[in-house]
């Protein structure tokens, strides 16, 4: 099957999850793409839903498939996000920021109740860090910032190349909330939480692309079916 394939398998896995009258969250990127794109046939065929997106990019495709959209400021309680992700180990753990929405979508899927990530089975690692951690960090101190990211990520086994994300046409990458994304290149993070709390303490980063105790289930698409990690049973009100 072709990658494209299994991201719309996974995202309509996702779908069944999704129950009328629900308020929920969609992520950003491509696999996140399939999932808007099958849940706006279901809404033109009558689903009741209310959405909150991660991303203006996000935002524009759900309302050009006539999904209702609202925003966390209207809607600050959500009942699903489904997202997806750049690395997901065996616990859960995820790496995202890949599209560059991780602050939002972190956000987001914090006042979620529940989150279920959608990915390709190629997302799948056993240890997180081959794909380069993004930060999303302000403009204002860039270097300094640099300097204790690698000085604090260094005290936890974390070294590597530090690079500020650009656009096609070299210049800097900007979020929708108008920050930089600088991307380490660490390789293994062997203790994720770790690296997580003192990237916390840098007070030019922002947010990081770590998602830890955060997604409760991941739909993974593989050659050979459907994997998942997490409890399918689980109770929405957990
Ligand atoms: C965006 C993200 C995406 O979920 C992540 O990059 C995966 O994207 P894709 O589905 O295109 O592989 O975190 O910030």
């Amino acid at each position: 099957m072709s990658q494209d394939a299994l991201k719309v398998a996974a995202a309509e896995r996702a779908l069944t999850f999704v129950e009328p009258g629900m308020s929920l969250g969609l992520g950003t990127g491509s696999t996140t793409a399939k999932f808007v794109e099958a849940l706006g046939r279901k809404v033109a065929a009558g689903l009741d839903v209310t959405c909150v997106a991660t991303s203006e990019a996000t935002e524009a495709q759900a309302r050009s498939l006539g999904i209702r959209m609202s925003t966390l400021e209207e809607t600050p309680f959500l009942d699903l996000v489904i997202d997806g992700a750049d690395e997901i180990d065996g616990n859960l753990r995820l790496i995202k920021g890949g599209g560059g929405a991780l602050l939002r979508e972190k956000i987001v899927a914090t006042t979620s109740a529940r989150m279920i990530v959608i990915a390709d089975a190629s997302k799948k690692v056993d240890t997180l860090g081959a794909f380069p951690l993004p930060l999303e960090v302000v403009s204002f101190g860039l270097t300094a910032t640099q300097n204790m990211i690698t000085a604090l990520a260094g005290d936890v086994g974390c070294e590597g190349e530090i690079r500020l994300r650009l656009r096609p046409d070299g210049q800097p990458l900007l979020t929708d909330g108008g920050n930089l994304i600088l991307d380490c290149h660490f390789g293994r993070i062997e203790e994720p939480e770790e690296l997580d709390e003192a990237l916390k303490l840098i007070p030019g980063v922002i947010e990081n692309g770590l998602f830890l105790g955060i997604a409760d289930l991941a739909i993974i698409a593989g050659d050979d079916g459907i994997s998942i990690i997490g409890s399918e049973d689980d109770d929405f009100d957990e």
